[in-house]
């Protein structure tokens, strides 16, 4: 990993009056919640192993295979915080408020995998033995993104809570089970106020320099992916979660990058250099490439569905998209 240099403790410097605005605005915000109240333990019994109750065994829940992986998706990522700590800790500050930042959003992060892994293990919704092995090894293999540099940390940060934030409210959704419904819910409130906080922060970088912003924005997105490495089985899970219309390109293009985008005005930015400009339209063109691979993902998914459903096999699919801001 590199390591901040100059350029990183400048815009530390020039961003820390934001970065504090927008702190005392996310603690005004934020309403406290307590995951305990949100897990069904009324559904609870005890496991094989030392308390000698019953194995875990894929009947025991109603969810879909699909809303199975993204849940397991979404947790492991969660489950992640410790290298993304890492990351955000080393590219910007553990002082003033950029530490206190960092430490307040790693704990309000640290409840979206208890309590998700709460509800998954009271619910008996997936394996929890291939749960537990998949989070050791996901943490073992130390795989994290790895974004460079201040406003690179701030541009990922921004899209990756978003994306987040859209996951989880269709996984639940789509669950069609209330109770997991709310959960999710919750903590994509959670990850809609984290991603204001970098969103904001980018606002104001732009104002500042918005040709070195639009660059690091422009590798940021083209370089983007749902972080997956170091899950086992994550290829699998992600199709079927693009199947599932949880997370898949049409998503990432209507609810995730042309929002964020357009949000920032990127598109209606005047007095550029040329740098800028290149990278703004290297951004449109992006944009339109992941727009024409969404019309062609859709337009197959529709005619694979047609088919699965024509030789009689269950079809889950159809998450409302998300429409909040
Ligand atoms: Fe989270
Ligand atoms: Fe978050």
């Amino acid at each position: 990993m590199k390591i901040a240099t100059a350029g990183a403790v400048r815009w530390l410097v020039e961003l820390e009056p934001v970065a504090d605005e927008l702190m005392n605005r996310h603690l005004a915000t934020a309403r406290e919640w307590f995951p305990h109240q949100y897990v069904p333990w009324s559904l609870g019994r005890d496991y094989d192993g030392p308390l000698g109750g019953e194995p875990w065994t894929p009947e025991q829940s109603a969810l879909s295979p699909a809303v199975r992986s993204a849940l397991v998706v979404n947790l492991l990522t969660e489950d992640n915080l410790p290298g993304y700590h890492w990351t955000l800790g080393a590219q910007t500050s553990r002082d003033g408020v950029w530490g206190a930042w960092l430490h307040h959003w790693t704990a309000e992060e640290d409840r979206h995998a208890s309590s998700i892994r709460a509800y998954l293990h009271a619910a008996r919704a997936v394996d929890p033995i291939a749960l537990e092995r998949a989070r050791t090894a996901q943490l073992a293999s130390g795989a994290v993104p790895e974004p460079v540099g201040v406003l690179g940390v701030v541009a990922y940060a921004t899209v990756q809570e978003l994306a987040t934030r859209v996951s989880h409210r269709n996984t639940g959704r789509l669950s069609g089970e209330p109770v997991c419904e709310g959960l999710l819910a919750r903590i994509a409130q959670d990850e809609n106020l984290h991603m204001v906080f970098y969103r904001e922060l980018l606002r104001a970088a732009l104002e500042i320099s918005p040709d070195r912003v639009l660059t690091v924005l422009d590798a940021t997105v083209r370089d983007f992916a749902m972080p997956g490495q170091g899950m086992p089985g994550f290829a699998r899970m992600a199709a079927e979660v693009a199947v599932a219309g949880v997370y898949d390109p049409r998503i990432h293009h209507d609810d995730v990058l042309l929002p964020l985008l357009r949000s920032l005005g990127i598109f209606e930015l005047g007095g550029l250099r040329s740098a800028g400009e290149q990278a703004r339209q290297r951004l449109a063109d992006h944009l339109a490439r992941l727009d024409t691979r969404a019309a062609r993902f859709v337009e197959r998914r529709a005619q694979a569905l047609a088919v699965r459903a024509r030789r009689g096999h269950t079809v889950h699919t159809g998450a409302p998209r998300t429409g909040e801001a």
